[in-house]
């Protein structure tokens, strides 16, 4: 099968598209015949030798990649909670060795989803690290209550655009930041209130929220600690926690939370769910073959991505 190797820690360009062979399901596993697979910020800094990098440096070859939607190919043994012919989708053994930049992946099957029929393969891939990310920090952690004022930075991005849906379906007041390009996009996903952020400093013209979902950097989370209500939570999900910050929040009593989004087969259904239904919609701003899979990451690290980035094959 065609699967992209990283051979050195330099992005794109340590990328080369190879023939590997076809992988076995072992126990618990399926075999995924890949339709679909979508590009995160977290490939290319771990292609760059940043984020997981460091875990992944021994392994041989190294295969990036996390986000799939296929059709069951294979069932391996312990994996008969579904059939061969059926369309999954999930994210795929994060945060250790996904192997989803391939033709086929051998995924665990409770890590796994059942594709909606009404939804495409581009649009389940797209649901998958950004929505459980989304997913696991506003419902899961801040558990966002009706009535509650969230503040989502990058709301048109791909963990931001499914943050916004989620929040507004818990009857929360959503804000979203972005840059001007985005703002009627960020309404039509149903936030309350759009900020260009190359107008205003969202501290400025804000009153105080209850949570903020931040995923810009440390400058960024410290702003944004400015504005969130005694008893609020900050949750960052890209900078680390600083021991000033954690002391600011303290003297505030503001919850700070930092999260890595892990593989989880229940919540990836409650997504289909909601994709199945209407509640959640993935936006896909672009598909790119399989063979332009480095290009497609060259336009992700722009970091102006509306929505999420996708590479189709076997369609
Ligand atoms: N901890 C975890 O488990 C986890 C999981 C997923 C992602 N992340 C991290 O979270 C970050 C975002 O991920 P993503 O997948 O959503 O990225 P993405 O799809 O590339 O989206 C980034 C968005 O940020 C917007 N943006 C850039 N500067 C901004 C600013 N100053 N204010 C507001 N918006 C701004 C961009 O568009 P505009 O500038 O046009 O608005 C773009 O829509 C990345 O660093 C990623 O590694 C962490």
């Amino acid at each position: 099968m065609k699967a992209y190797t990283l051979t050195s820690p330099d992005g794109p360009d340590g990328l080369h598209l190879s023939e590997l062979p076809v992988p076995r399901p072992g126990k618990g596993e399926v075999l995924i015949e890949v339709r679909a697979l979508s590009l995160n910020p977290v490939d290319s800094k771990t292609a760059r030798g940043k984020a997981l990098y460091g875990s992944l440096k021994d392994e041989d070859p190294i295969v990036l990649g996390w986000d799939v939607a296929g059709r069951i190919k294979e069932v391996g043994e312990g994996a008969g909670k579904f059939v061969a012919g059926q369309d999954v989708f999930g994210m795929v053994n994060f945060p250790g060795h996904g192997k989803a930049y391939a033709e086929y992946v051998a995924a665990p099957v409770n890590q796994l989803a059942l594709k909606p029929e009404n939804v495409d393969f581009d649009e389940a891939a797209a649901a998958t690290l950004a929505a459980l990310t989304a997913w696991q920090n506003l419902i899961e952690i801040a558990q966002i209550k009706e009535g509650q004022r969230v503040l989502v930075h990058a709301a048109g991005g791909g963990v931001g655009h499914f943050a916004v849906q989620l929040a507004k379906e818990r009857g929360a007041y959503v804000i979203g930041t972005g840059s001007a390009s985005k703002q009627d996009f960020i309404r039509e996903l149903g936030a309350d209130e759009a900020i260009n952020y190359e107008e205003s400093k969202f501290e400025d013209v804000l009153s105080p929220v209850d949570v903020v979902l931040e995923s810009l950097s440390p400058e960024h989370l410290e702003r944004s600690l400015q504005i969130v209500k005694p008893g609020g939570k900050l949750l960052s999900i890209a900078a680390g926690l600083s021991d000033k910050l954690q002391e600011q929040a303290e003297f505030k009593s503001v919850e700070l939370y930092h999260h890595l989004v892990e593989s989880n087969g229940e919540q990836m259904q409650a997504i289909a769910e909601r994709l199945a239904d209407g509640r959640l919609k993935a936006h896909v701003s672009e598909t790119f073959s399989l063979p332009n899979l480095p290009a497609a990451l060259r336009k992700l690290e722009e970091g102006s991505t509306r929505g999420k980035i996708i590479i189709a094959l076997n369609q």
